[in-house]
């Protein structure tokens, strides 16, 4: 397959497509909210897994998709839980205004919250997501996790001794709303996020599956390569987008910094030298290349374009085979909740 800046879209088993590069819009929190910025992010409550209590500076992200759709970035991946989402949505509004883009160039990843699992609420929540990224529709939308927390105000529900509040889910059912939701044109592609091979089956066995999940997005990088999962993924034509790709922030509030860090490994280092490329390009194509999507976040104009440039360049077969063996399976988000 031949992919390009301009082309590096591949096929969803729903007749969509999806890009193969997109910008990740999950940002560590730098700074806390302003009154008005914090009415819905003061009521959280931080857990181990994203440290979701503040905001991202204002307008980070908002710049971030801005120059990532001038550097020819097509996809972009966000979610109503990192709270720049209305950022996002004006981003891709002021491109179309421009005339830089049309709607349909972008791909648009939005997540269902675990807050929200009950079938009743699914329609709602991504109707919200569409109001705050005045948009009409998003080209992806996922069960962003598969275990639930109670429904409520609270998106991190926490009881009197601090633990949080699960809630029974029926994964299926919450499924059917999404189809639903798919049916009424209020996403053109629905999948899921964290899922592992059992709970992918239990939705693709569902009585009555009208649409199978087309994505599954999950860590993944070269040394969290998911060959098993990839594999299954694979044989059921569902794409893995990965996340992490560049191996985290480090931020410790959330990541498991015991596993090195990924960007510092020699030998990524010593291909890249090769190509006159980066350790972080490196990771990036190694996925591209494999039929992955990567979603690496940035809100730095350099490096945001940086990892854009890896569509000029291929790695052998045997390079490849060498970065599948850097796998240690540890993950850096090892989602404590
Ligand atoms: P920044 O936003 O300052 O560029 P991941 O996508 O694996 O979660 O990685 C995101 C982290 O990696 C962020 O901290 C981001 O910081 C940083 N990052 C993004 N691109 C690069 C790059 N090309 N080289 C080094 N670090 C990068």
């Amino acid at each position: 397959m031949n992919l390009t800046a301009e082309s590096h879209r591949i096929p969803l088993s729903d007749g969509n497509s999806i890009p193969l590069l997109g910008l990740g819009t999950y940002a560590d929190p730098q700074k806390a909210p302003s009154s008005t910025e914090g009415e819905v992010s003061s009521r959280l409550t931080p857990c181990s897994f994203f440290s979701f209590s503040h905001q991202t500076p204002k307008g980070s992200c908002l710049e971030a998709v801005k120059i990532a759709i001038d550097a020819g970035y097509r996809h972009i991946d966000g979610a109503f839980v990192y709270f720049n989402e209305h950022e996002v949505g004006q981003a891709i509004r002021e491109k179309i205004a421009e005339g830089k883009i049309k709607r349909e160039d972008i791909f648009y990843c939005g997540k269902l919250w675990n807050t929200c699992h009950p079938p009743e609420l699914v329609r709602p929540t991504l109707e919200k997501t569409l109001k705050i990224l005045q948009l009409d529709y998003v080209d992806l939308y996922i069960i962003e996790l598969p275990m639930a927390f109670k429904p409520g105000e609270a998106l991190y529900p926490k009881d009197e001794n601090g633990k949080f509040i699960y809630h029974e889910t029926d994964l299926c059912a919450t499924w059917e709303a999404l189809e639903a939701c798919k049916d009424a044109g209020l996403a053109k592609s629905i999948g899921v996020s964290n899922f592992n091979r059992r709970q992918l089956e239990m939705i693709m066995n569902k009585p009555g599956l009208k649409y199978k999940p087309v994505s599954n997005q999950v860590e993944c990088h070269p040394y969290f390569t998911q060959p098993k999962l990839l594999e299954f993924c694979r044989q059921h034509d569902i794409v893995i987008v990965g996340y992490s790709p560049l191996g985290t922030s480090r931020d410790e509030s959330w990541v498991n910094v015991s596993s090195p860090p990924l960007l510092k490994d020699p030998l990524l280092n010593a291909i890249g030298k090769k190509y006159n490329k980066t350790a972080a390009q490196i990771a990036l194509r190694f996925n591209v290349q494999r039929g992955v999507v990567v979603i690496p976040k940035s809100f730095n104009p350099q490096r945001i374009r940086e990892n854009f440039q890896i569509f000029d360049f291929s790695l052998t077969e045997k390079e490849m085979k060498e970065i599948e063996a850097l796998n240690k399976n540890v993950r850096y988000v090892e989602l404590l909740m």
